[in-house]
C-alpha cells in the first residue's frame, strides 16, 4: 500500500463525506479541524472568508458563529447563495472589493483565507503565487481585522513560506503552522494560524 494510495483514499473519504452531508467542499472539514485545535472562531463572531467559493468554509464558519454571528465571503467566482452568509464577487486585491465588504461589516474578529492561485503545475510558480495571496490576506487584515483578531491562511509550502511567516510574526502575538487531517492529501498545503493582531487602525483615539 503506497503513500499515494493512502492519500487518494483519504481525499476520496472527505470528498464523499462532504457530498453525503451536503457540504460544498471537503475543505469544510479542514476548517473545523483547525478550529477544534485553535478555537479561533467562536459564537457571535464576525468572520471574513477570502477565496470562499464554492462555500465550504463559509458553511463551517456559519456553524461556528451561530445565528448571532456574521459571515462575509469574497471570491473571484460567483458563489451560490447560502442562508446566513453574504457573498461578494470580486478580487480581494481590488480596493473596490474591500469597500463593498466594509459596507456589509466594518471590522472582523477573524479573517480566513483558503485562496489558491490557478494551478500551473510548475510548483515553484504556484508556490510563489500562493505566498503572494497569503500576503494579500495580511494586507486585507490591516484594513479589516480588529485589534486582537485572528487569521487562518492557506499557503503552499516552499521557499517563500519563511518570508511570509516573518511578516505575520511582525503583526501577530502568536503564529503557528498546521496541517489538518483532511488536508494531508495534497502535501504542499499548510495553514498559518495567527492570533493576537497587534495593529490598531485607530492609534490616535487610543492615546487618550
Ligand atoms: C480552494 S478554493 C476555496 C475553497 C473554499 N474555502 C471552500 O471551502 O469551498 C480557492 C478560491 O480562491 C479564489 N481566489 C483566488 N485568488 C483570489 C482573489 N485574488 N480574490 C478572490 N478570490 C480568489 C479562487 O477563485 C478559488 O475559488
Amino acid at each position: 500500500m503506497g503513500k499515494r494510495w493512502v492519500k487518494e483514499k483519504k481525499k476520496e473519504y472527505y470528498y464523499r463525506k462532504a457530498k453525503e452531508l451536503g457540504y460544498r467542499s471537503r475543505a469544510y472539514f479542514k476548517l473545523l479541524q483547525i478550529n477544534n485545535r485553535y478555537r479561533v472562531i467562536r459564537r457571535g463572531m464576525r468572520v471574513l472568508d477570502l477565496g470562499a467559493a464554492p462555500g465550504g468554509w463559509s458553511q463551517a464558519a456559519l456553524k461556528l458563529v451561530g445565528e448571532e454571528g456574521t459571515v462575509v465571503g469574497v471570491d473571484l467566482k460567483r458563489i451560490e447563495p447560502l442562508e446566513g452568509a453574504v457573498f461578494i464577487k470580486g478580487d480581494v486585491r481590488d480596493e473596490r472589493t474591500i469597500k463593498r465588504v466594509k459596507e456589509v461589516c466594518e471590522e472582523f474578529d477573524v479573517i480566513i483565507s483558503d485562496m489558491s492561485p490557478n494551478i500551473s503545475g510548475i510548483y515553484i510558480m504556484d508556490q510563489a503565487r500562493s505566498a503572494e495571496l497569503a500576503e494579500t490576506a495580511l494586507q486585507v487584515a490591516r484594513d479589516l481585522l480588529r485589534r486582537g483578531g485572528s487569521m487562518v491562511v492557506k499557503i503552499f509550502e516552499g521557499m517563500d513560506t519563511k518570508e511570509v511567516l516573518k511578516k505575520y510574526r511582525e503583526e501577530f502575538r502568536s503564529v503557528r503552522l498546521t496541517s489538518p487531517k483532511a488536508s494531508r492529501t495534497s502535501s504542499s498545503e499548510i495553514y498559518i494560524v495567527a492570533r493576537g493582531f497587534h495593529q490598531s487602525r485607530y492609534p490616535h483615539s487610543e492615546q487618550t
